[in-house]
């Protein structure tokens, strides 16, 4: 367990962006009991950072994953419940452009959840696009842990050039940066290989947090270049990385049998192993069970430079998110 600030982060989270998002991950309202197994579990377990976002849910069920979040973190009465994190995200939406929208947006998802965000964190960097709105909104960000409305704030999809910019400036007034959330797996090295935000984490006092940790579900082996696929925009993705990512698919397959483990536990181990808190997505409870089982043991050195070795090796990778600065 790491603190960083007033938060007390645990070695994994969970995260609920499929919950309410029917687009994407087929959400129904009939799984919400399932889901609120997977919650109680998960802090039971010290799984108690749950990441999730205000622009999480599908049409009408837009906030969704906030609301539900909300209701069983409010009614939860088992173990480690003062150690719940709500991490939620702020979206950069083109029309919050003021520094006190990013207060409405606060209350907000304050509203929604039924009880205070413990950490909020600005979902994307507009640098690459609308330069000129960025600024308001950061400021913004850094007035809501001024003002007590959370505990600490994080940054989602920035790059160390923007990055080390937006820690000088809220250090200059006294706002420590606690987090920062970059897609991270074993399918996407990206941000770290290449752009290096582990190590100007570890500079600056920040807790890398790793997003789609399992690459969409393509890293637990469900999924081979002979189908089926999942639909939409996943199903799009599995074509294009099959059957380039055999190689790393058959690695975590021996290690996780060699291991008597899943090969979802091997590539959660591996982003721990890492320095990073993997927030892999869970909907039912059998996955957050199995998630679980990526806790309390460890991957050796000679197994992690395997599955650096081939993950290095592969033509392809997941596709960048759109957002990600430099
Ligand atoms: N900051 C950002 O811009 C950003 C972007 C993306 C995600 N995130 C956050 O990161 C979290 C995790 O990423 P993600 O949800 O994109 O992807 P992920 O964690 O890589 O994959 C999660 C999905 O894989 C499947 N799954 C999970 N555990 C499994 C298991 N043990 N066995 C088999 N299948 C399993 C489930 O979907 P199926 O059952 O449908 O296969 C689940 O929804 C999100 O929920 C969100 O909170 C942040």
């Amino acid at each position: 367990m790491s603190t960083a600030n007033q938060l007390a982060l645990p070695t994994m989270g969970c995260g609920t962006w499929a919950w309410g998002n029917r687009l994407l991950w087929d959400y129904d309202p009939r799984m919400d009991d399932q889901l609120h197994a997977v919650f109680d579990l998960c802090v039971a377990y010290g799984v108690t950072l749950f990441d999730t976002g205000d622009s999480y849910g599908t049409g009408r069920l837009k906030g969704r994953s906030e609301e539900l979040l909300g209701q069983f973190a409010n009614t939860y009465r088992g173990s480690n419940a003062d150690r719940i994190c709500i991490a939620t995200k702020l979206a950069a939406y083109p029309w919050r452009l003021t520094r006190s929208s990013m207060a409405s947006a606060c209350e907000g998802s304050a509203r929604r959840l039924g009880r205070k965000v413990d950490l909020v964190q600005m979902h994307w960097s507009t640098a690459n696009y609308a330069p000129w709105q960025e600024w308001a909104l950061l400021d913004g960000l850094a007035d809501l842990y001024d003002r007590g409305e959370v505990k600490a704030v994080g940054l989602s999809n920035y790059g160390p050039k923007r990055l080390q910019k937006v820690y000088q400036r809220f250090r200059d007034r006294g706002v420590p940066i606690a987090t920062l959330q970059v897609q991270y797996s074993l399918l996407s090295t990206y941000p770290v290989s290449e752009l290096n935000v582990k190590e100007i984490c570890d500079e600056l006092g920040i807790q890398l947090i790793a997003y789609s940790p399992l690459a969409l579900g393509l890293l637990t082996g469900k999924y081979s270049a002979n189908g089926p696929y999942p639909k939409g925009l996943r199903g799009f993705l599995c074509k294009q990385l099959f059957p380039a990512i055999d190689p790393l698919l058959d690695c975590l397959r021996a290690i996780a049998r060699s291991r008597q483990k899943t090969m979802a536990q091997v590539a959660l181990n591996w982003c721990i192993g890492k320095g990073a808190i993997p927030i892999p997505g869970a909907k039912t409870l059998e996955q957050a069970k199995q998630n679980i089982g990526a806790l309390g043991w460890q991957l050796d050195a000679g197994e992690m430079a395997e599955l650096d070795r081939v993950s290095e090796s592969l033509d392809k990778q997941m596709v960048q998110n759109i957002f990600q600065t430099r």
